[in-house]
């Protein structure tokens, strides 16, 4: 979008798919509104070049019409970061959106409502991406956290909006989960943690062909661990992914990566905020315990080990961080990458809960990147292309 001039926008109708895909409490109200500062850039650039907003946005998964997950919601914290009196429609596409969209003034926003209660958005529906089209003379996409999805508000109305561009926050997220990881800076640490294995085997790969150092942590490493032989007592084991386990220390081995697991860990009696604990070595968890958390001989390892980094991305917790006693790996590896990223390292935090984690110890502005998607850096990091991203021109 930065490539677009006032020439390009003053009057015109922009279409701006963003990711306002927020937490909403019982009472309707914005619970983290992340995203919704994250989209303010793009839409501010836009109505200071004159263009008129037309802002559309998914939010949750509703099937149909569902008050709920009605975008409403957003108005008042919308209106308030952006200084105007953002205009809401009832619905995303028809006869009042379009009247809407003609009375905005220059610099005007007007916020559709949820594109999903038409099961045809993810569909993909051309019929459907064309009447989202319709209103508006060009297309900009800051939906970072939606562009793993080929949706119509995100793929198909690529196909009836020209120019087709990118926002500044899409461009912030590719520039650091694509480019900072295909050009980092090294040495180059990856920590990946998590409860499955399966569920980042796809990562781990990815990243195996990228880093010089790989951190594992969370519940996936008892997955290791069993593949090595040691004792794990009742920790969460992927029985069918041993095998998967060794060949990815194999490989890490190949092709020159340095693999660290953790050392000692905190093994709990029951899968509980209150459970008796204690520290064990990592080889020997007795029988009865699991293990909840990485332990302090880790954390000591794993800590010196960054600070000889100058790039680091981080995916998953190091262990059962919503629970207090289990929250201390987790909790020392966002303030030492808050602490290196002071001293010029690079830290990209890429994936949900660990973004989580760095919002709840209270470090989320002191990263170089914190990831606005879930889904979508997973994807990004598996070296996956996302269709939302490879629809559009400057893409
Ligand atoms: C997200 O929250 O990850 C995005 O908004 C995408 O939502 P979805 O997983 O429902 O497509």
């Amino acid at each position: 979008v930065g490539s677009l001039s006032e020439a390009d926008l003053k009057g015109k109708k922009v279409f701006l798919r963003a990711d306002l895909n927020v937490p909403l409490d019982e009472s309707q109200k914005i619970t983290d509104d992340t995203r919704v500062r994250a989209s303010v850039p793009t839409i501010k650039f836009l109505m200071e070049k004159g263009a008129k907003v037309i802002l559309a946005s998914h939010l949750g998964r509703p099937k149909g019409v569902t008050p709920k997950y009605s975008l409403k919601p957003l108005v008042p914290r919308l209106s308030e970061l952006l200084g105007v009196n953002v205009v809401m429609a009832n619905d995303c596409i028809g006869e009042e959106v379009q009247k809407l969209a003609a009375s905005l003034p220059d610099g005007g926003v007007l916020l559709l409502e949820n594109v999903r209660f038409y099961k045809e958005e993810e569909k993909n529906d051309p019929e459907f991406a064309k009447k989202l089209a319709s209103v508006a003379d060009l297309y900009v996409n800051d939906a970072f956290g939606t562009a793993h999805r080929a949706h119509a508000s995100t793929e198909g109305v690529t196909k009836y909006l020209k120019p087709a561009v990118a926002g500044f926050l899409m461009q912030k997220e590719l520039d650091y989960l694509v480019g900072a990881v295909a050009n980092p800076k090294k040495p180059f640490a990856a920590i990946v943690g998590g409860s499955k294995v399966s569920t980042k085997i796809g990562v781990i790969e990815s990243l195996l062909a990228k880093v010089d150092i790989l951190i594992l942590g969370g519940g996936m490493i008892f997955t290791f661990y069993k593949a090595q032989g040691y004792a794990v007592g009742k920790s969460l084991v992927e029985e069918d992914k041993l095998e998967l386990a060794t060949s990815l220390i194999e490989k890490a081995k190949s092709k020159g990566v340095s693999l660290l697991l953790p050392t000692d860990v905190v093994v709990a009696d029951k899968f509980d905020a209150n459970a008796e604990s204690k520290i064990v070595p990592a080889s020997s968890i007795p029988d009865g315990w699991m293990g909840l958390d990485i332990g302090p001989d880790s954390i000591k390892t794993f800590s010196v080990t960054l600070d000889t980094t100058k790039t680091v991305i981080w995916n998953g917790p190091m262990g059962v961080f919503e629970f207090e006693k289990f929250a201390a790996g987790t909790d020392a590896i966002a303030k030492k990458l808050a602490e290196i990223t002071a001293k010029g390292v690079t830290t990209i935090i890429g994936g949900g809960d660990s973004v989580a984690a760095v919002e709840k110890a209270g470090l989320a502005d002191k990263m170089s990147h914190i990831s606005t998607g879930g889904g979508a850096s997973l994807e990004l990091l598996e070296g996956k292309t996302l269709p939302g991203v490879l629809a559009l021109d400057d893409a």
